[in-house]
């Protein structure tokens, strides 16, 4: 399946308790150059949430992540995402996510997830948490022996260590809640979460 995520080096991985936040979060990060936004199911207020961005927002690629269950592919579909990730693969998930027609990430962290993950069809996997799976180091180890799969790295990446992940040839995009944590967003800080997605837009390997 192709990745949608060609134009941009990062993804926001955001966990957003008021819908109201919704239009200003998702404003800040594309102007800041980020359009491709990962919603996580982890707040009653997620669906509603990418609901709205979809909706107010056409041009966002709003996606929905922390995906665990069958109905979660249906909901977030429902609500408008246009992309969905997993922090791992089951066999049900598997089918939802082919049946749900929508670029589909799912997780996978040892060298046989990876392959039954291929098996489904699938070559753009979540890498998740990436830090305490081996960072960098594990990704460059499996660039030779999974040609034509692709990762995207979350967890402890940052500012400091995206540019050295999006070095290696098998990672086009990394994710992570730097650009927008759920304190900044709590907070409303609107203009710092621009300035840091305007950077992280420009992150390109060293
Ligand atoms: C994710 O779901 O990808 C993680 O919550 C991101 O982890 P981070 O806070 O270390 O960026």
């Amino acid at each position: 399946m192709p990745q949608p995520f060609d134009h941009t080096p990062v993804i926001p991985v955001l966990t957003i308790e008021r819908v109201e936040d919704a239009i200003p979060l998702a404003t800040a990060l594309i102007e800041g150059g980020l359009n491709a936004l990962e919603v996580t199911l982890r707040t009653p207020s997620a669906l509603g949430v990418i609901e709205k961005i979809a909706r107010d927002l056409p041009h966002a690629l709003v996606g929905a992540g922390t995906v665990l269950r069958t109905a979660d592919v249906t909901a977030a579909k429902n609500a408008g995402a246009k992309f969905l990730v997993s922090p791992g693969l089951t066999q049900s998930l598997a089918a939802a996510g082919i049946a749900s027609g929508l670029p589909y990430l799912p997780g996978a962290v040892t060298p046989s997830e990876v392959m039954i993950a291929r098996e489904f069809g699938f070559s753009f996997l979540k890498f998740f948490p990436a830090k305490e799976y081996g960072g960098v180091a594990m990704l460059k180890a499996w660039a030779p022996i999974f040609p034509g799969i692709e990762f995207c790295p979350t967890g402890g990446v940052s500012e400091a260590n995206a540019a050295e992940y999006l070095a290696l040839p098998n990672v086009p995009v990394v994710g992570g809640t730097w650009v927008a944590n759920a304190e900044a967003i709590r907070s409303g800080d609107w203009a710092g979460i621009r300035e840091r997605a305007l950077r992280a837009s420009k992150l390109r390997p060293p």
